[in-house]
């Protein structure tokens, strides 16, 4: 007679020593490069006279998803549009709170039929997708952070586009004016690393919400402009991670310092189009798996 099965351990719960940041597990959309060109400019960065490496701007955007996988979040893919070289910036597609879809709505014709697109996959898959009223470009102007809703324009997303947003998701919308037409969306010159604390580039934004930063994130991480032209916060982070372009040394070492760990990624094709990191990932929050 052999004995009586041993009960196994039950693992105790990981419990985060003090100060360690905890990473959450995220479900990102992404968009394959296939078709990603620089053919029209509707931002300083975008020079149509500069050749663009597809096959490079491939490898790169493959590292990204490689990095995010290999941590253990999850990747979803849409198909690439023929004739929309900038739906590789995923970000812009929608916002997605609570398996609520706000449909983007582009500034420029150029990306017009992006906005459709993104909004029939969540469609076809069962999200609750509602049809936006106002321009906005997706989690390019709209960073959730915690119980807010960070919400850019100046460039691209119209302020109307706020009240719209904080209606739908029940948030308190705060309303960050961008005045450098280099840092265009918000998710260029803010990041957003855990539910209280982000980075971003002061320059980059109105003396007035220069001053709403200061008084929202006493103890937010500064990006130097060397940092910002870097793309260095187009970043994502999941607590614990941040991926960023890997030319961010500045950023790279305050994160750590802070006690994040910079995962860095090089996506120097998509920079000649004026996107890095973030620009490439949407964040699924809620909805159907
Ligand atoms: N070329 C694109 C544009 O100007 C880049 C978009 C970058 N996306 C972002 N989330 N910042 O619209």
């Amino acid at each position: 007679v052999s004995p009586a099965p041993a009960v196994p351990p039950v693992p105790a719960p990981r419990t985060a020593a003090p100060g360690e940041r905890v990473a959450r597990t995220r479900r990102y959309l992404m968009c394959p490069p296939t078709h990603f060109d620089v053919v029209y400019s509707i931002n300083p960065w975008m020079d149509p006279g500069k050749p663009v490496d597809g096959a490079l701007a491939r490898l790169q955007w493959d590292g990204l998803v490689h990095a995010f996988r290999s941590l253990g979040h999850r990747v979803e893919l849409i198909e690439p549009l023929p004739g929309y070289p900038d739906m590789v910036f995923a970000a812009n597609g929608a916002t997605v709170i609570g398996g609520k879809v706000l449909s983007a709505r582009f500034r420029h014709v150029e990306r017009a039929a992006e906005g459709p697109a993104y909004l029939e996959w969540f469609r076809a898959r069962g999200y609750e997708t509602h049809q936006a009223a106002h321009v906005n470009e997706g989690e390019g102007d709209y960073l959730l952070a915690g119980r807010y809703l960070l919400a850019g324009t100046g460039f691209r997303t119209d302020i109307r586009s706020h009240r719209e947003a904080e209606k739908l998701f029940g948030l308190p919308v705060v309303g960050l004016r961008l005045v450098d037409p280099r840092f265009y969306h918000l998710d260029t010159a803010l990041a957003v690393l855990d539910d209280d604390l982000i980075m971003y580039y002061p320059e980059a934004f109105s003396r007035e919400s220069r001053g709403v930063l200061r008084v929202l994130y006493p103890d937010a991480v500064i990006a130097t402009e060397e940092d910002a032209e870097a793309f260095g916060l187009n970043a994502v982070s999941d607590g614990r991670h941040v991926f960023l372009p890997s030319a961010a040394t500045h950023l790279t070492d305050e994160l750590r310092e802070r006690g994040f760990e910079p995962i860095c990624v090089e996506l120097s094709e998509l920079l000649k189009s004026g996107g890095s990191a973030k620009c490439c990932t949407l964040e699924l929050r809620g909805g159907p798996r």
